[in-house]
């Protein structure tokens, strides 16, 4: 099969090397691709919003799948848009319909599904522009701190956590008047759920369902889980605190009524569902949908999945899911991201990447890099994840740990406590 991944983050480098690794992958196209999935396939340069620019390569260069990586194309609606022209249609495209993708898209609506199916979450309201008096009074009642979420996308800087009722109803204010552009003409205020968060990831076909290694992320920027939210500075898989019972709880109460919700609304919906979670008192609640791969999460998620994943997602679009069986690593697997100096804020491109060749012992997937004259370069904030597995996780994290010291870039920084709190 010839496959076009779009994306290019660490996410897409651990999705090419896992296509790659099945038979039945015959070429691989990645678009637009970083200097990591360059060595898997071949980089193309498109937009990924584009849609009918999509569908030109696509034609000409008889692609059989499409595999998307970040939420924006499906948001926007490109499964729907293979489906509706009689060239497209029979190419399946992994990820969910516009519907479908609105669990992540608007966080009412996820909200709404959620009570509509009975599946824990926080308690919430939801406020816009009309409403605004109603909104700052209902916060004036909430006990601090209070959590606002502008409704739409807002690439991860949509959720504030506000330690006094003033402060909340002041971005709350900021937040209806444009803060976050359209994102946040609706606002949900949400009460705060105090615990430990991981998260599980589903593939679905909208009928059956198939649940993948799950795995913790480490968002914030600062050692101790301080500082400015990131894209996810590390992550670990398995998660020691989920044991089996809390699992149980999670595929009877979460997992098993948002496959029968998407069902019940009808939605198209063929590709991930990944479930951020809180434990609260040994309880299971669900903090936000995303209708996509994590990132890093994917950086040891599929490392640790044994199975022919394009089999996988074969099965899946001919209605097959059911009959896969999912195979487990046994080892644990963690990843280390370098990211350049300043991230979160501003920060510089264009330094050059050097010790990678020397590293035979964790795998190395690119996120913001690029290839130049035989150089690789820096060429985003999160630039490299360094996966190993190992006996337990602390164990992998040695490696990753020892690794990370000898990648160098004028820069480079990485959190050296990924997994402090297990
Ligand atoms: P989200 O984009 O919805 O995942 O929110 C981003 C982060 O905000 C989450 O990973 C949590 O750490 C935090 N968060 C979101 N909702 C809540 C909540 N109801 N209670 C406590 N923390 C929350
Ligand atoms: N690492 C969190 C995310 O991909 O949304």
């Amino acid at each position: 099969m010839n496959i076009l991944i779009l994306g290019s983050g660490g996410r897409e480098h651990a999705f090419s090397w896992k296509m790659i690794k099945s038979p039945l992958c015959k070429k691989l196209f990645i678009a637009p691709g970083n200097a990591g999935t360059a060595s898997c396939g071949t980089n193309v340069a498109l937009n990924i919003k584009d849609f009918p620019q999509i569908k030109s390569f696509v034609i000409e260069n008889e692609i059989d799948m499409v595999v998307v990586g970040p939420e924006e194309p499906l948001v926007l609606g490109i499964y729907d848009f293979f489906k509706n022209d009689d060239a497209l249609k029979n190419i399946p495209v992994i990820g969910p319909s516009q519907h479908g993708a609105m669990l992540e898209g608007s966080k009412a609506f996820a909200k709404k599904f959620m009570e509509e199916f009975n599946i824990p979450t926080a308690g919430y309201r939801e406020f816009d522009g009309t409403n605004v008096e109603a909104g700052l009074k209902y916060i004036a009642t909430q006990t601090p701190p209070i959590v606002l979420k502008a409704d739409g996308l807002a690439a991860g800087k949509g959720v504030l956590i506000l330690p006094t009722i003033e402060e909340a109803q002041k971005e709350f204010k900021e937040m209806l008047g444009g803060k976050f552009g359209n994102a946040g003409s609706r606002v949900v205020i949400e009460e705060f759920l105090d615990g430990i968060e991981f998260s599980v990831f589903v593939l679905t076909d909208g009928k059956s369902y198939k649940v993948l290694p799950i795995a913790k992320d480490y968002k914030r920027i600062g050692e101790n889980d301080e500082g400015l939210n990131t894209g996810g500075m590390g992550a670990v898989s398995p998660v020691p605190f989920v044991d089996k019972e809390l699992m149980q709880k999670v595929e009877e109460r979460i997992i098993k009524p948002t496959i029968e919700g998407i069902q019940k609304r009808g939605f198209a919906y063929e590709g991930f569902v990944f479930i951020g979670l809180i434990r609260v008192n040994n309880e299971p609640y669900v903090i936000e949908y995303n209708c996509r791969m994590g990132d890093p999460e994917t950086e040891v998620v599929l490392p640790r999945l044994k199975n022919d994943l394009l089999q996988m997602f074969k099965s899946l679009s001919e209605g097959n899911l059911e009959n896969e069986k999912i195979e487990i690593d046994e080892r644990a697997a963690t990843t280390m991201f370098l990211v350049s100096g300043g991230y979160p804020e501003a920060y510089e491109k264009g330094k050059t990447i050097q010790g990678l060749d020397a590293i035979n012992d964790s795998i190395i997937f690119h996120g913001g890099t690029r290839m130049e004259a035989g150089k690789i370069l820096t060429n985003g904030g999160r630039v490299l994840a360094i996966t190993s597995y190992g006996e337990d996780f602390k164990a992998a994290l040695a490696v990753s740990k020892k690794n990370a010291a000898q990648v160098d870039f004028v820069g480079k920084y990485y959190r050296k406590d990924i997994g402090f709190d297990l």
